[in-house]
């Protein structure tokens, strides 16, 4: 039976969402993120528009389910080009110190990770379970694979001591949106993580990280006692 007197994920989401939309100004050019934090902040951005509050405001999708969702609510949807974003409003799996985030475990940490780092800022938007004081405390690092070879570069992934396994959620790998795998690495209890994400990165095989290390300007992070603004 649900506990009445635990805090409502779905509501908080929503409340860090709404503080993010706030940010949104017409006429931005705005990274939209992937997510069930994301979503909510998709749909205020489409309802903004509907009202007239805001114009000629232009998503930039992180994955295929954010792009049908902002087309669906009214946001017009270009693709990714070299000019910078206003803003991108996205959720993370762990936020740790500094803004040090972990995300993809929704799987679009390689269209993200292109968006964001084009974004002039990028907010964060959680419920406070994602607060950790080390990244790695709750979540596996999502690393996404060449299909190609695949067991070849777990092989090198666990060689740098990783554990983990290949993101397998029936019968068959899931497939991101770039038509790759993800290996979900156990991170060690110890580590730096800027130089093992140049570890990783440089492992053959291997096309992105979900470390987003130095990226987040600021983050909303809504617990049931109120909306934190970290950053
Ligand atoms: C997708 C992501 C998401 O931002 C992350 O998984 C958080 O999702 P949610 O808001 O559903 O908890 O990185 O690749």
């Amino acid at each position: 039976m649900p506990d009445p007197a635990a805090p409502d994920l779905e509501a908080l989401k929503k409340e860090a969402a709404l503080r993010a939309v706030a940010l949104v100004r017409s006429g931005m050019r705005v990274g939209l993120g992937t997510g069930s934090t994301a979503k909510y902040a998709i749909e205020a951005i489409g309802e903004r528009l509907a009202s007239g509050d805001l114009q000629g405001v232009v998503g930039v999708a992180t994955s295929d389910a954010s792009e049908a969702l902002a087309r669906q609510v009214g946001i017009p949807v270009q693709p990714l080009d070299p000019r910078p974003l206003d803003l991108a409003i996205d959720g993370a799996d762990e936020i740790g110190p500094q803004l040090d985030l972990i995300k993809g475990l929704g799987g679009a940490l390689l269209r993200e990770k292109l968006t964001e780092v084009q974004a002039r800022q990028l907010v964060i938007i959680a419920d406070h379970t994602k607060l950790v004081t080390r990244l790695g405390e709750k979540a596996p690092l999502p690393v996404e694979i060449a299909r190609f070879g695949f067991l070849s570069t777990i092989e090198r992934l666990r060689a740098l001591g990783l554990g983990g396994r290949l993101r397998q959620p029936g019968a068959q790998p899931y497939v991101t949106d770039n038509g790759n795998y993800i290996f979900d690495a156990q991170l060690p209890a110890s580590f730096d993580a800027a130089p093992l994400e140049r570890q990783i990165k440089g492992t053959l095989g291997v096309v992105e990280t979900g470390f987003f290390l130095g990226m987040a300007d600021l983050a909303f992070v809504a617990a049931p006692e109120g909306v934190r603004e970290l950053g």
